[in-house]
């Protein structure tokens, strides 16, 4: 299936609620994905999944911002129509200052080629 490279300054950021319900995304988002913002809102974030992903890269996302930490890694995600891209994602917690609750924030940058090579060698490993 074919690859959309991000171009350096494609910077793909969304929001979700504390399970993962997406709850905004920003334009590069929604056109490297090929969503619509509606089709995204309310959405489990899983809808950009791509099934190279391991199991186990989301399972150290989920706890290392549940324990309040940023967590840092290469995200291969799938395009609306079949495709895919990889993004450089940072995950940080927050707290909504007008009614104390979480949430979490993703803003994804264009990976090297070679940072790409090595993700992907890493993730067969872990499949
Ligand atoms: C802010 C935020 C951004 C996320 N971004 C992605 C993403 O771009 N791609 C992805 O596959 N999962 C992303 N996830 C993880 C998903 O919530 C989910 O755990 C993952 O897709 C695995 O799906 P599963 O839980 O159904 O196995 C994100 C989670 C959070 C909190």
């Amino acid at each position: 299936m074919s690859e959309y490279v991000l171009k350096l300054n494609d910077f793909l950021v969304s929001q979700t609620d504390e399970k993962g319900i997406i709850v905004f995304a920003n334009d590069d988002f929604c056109k490297v994905a090929g969503y619509t913002i509606d089709e995204l809102v309310g959405k489990p974030h899983n809808i950009v999944r791509h099934r190279d992903m391991p199991k186990a890269a989301f399972k150290d996302l989920w706890e290392t911002v549940k324990r309040g930490e940023i967590w840092t890694g290469y995200v291969k995600n799938k395009t609306k129509d079949g495709g895919f891209y990889w993004v450089y994602a940072t995950v940080a917690p927050m707290v909504d200052p007008k009614d104390n609750k979480k949430y979490y924030l993703s803003c994804r940058r264009k990976p090297s080629a070679e940072e790409i090579k090595k993700a992907e060698a890493l993730y067969k490993t872990m499949n």
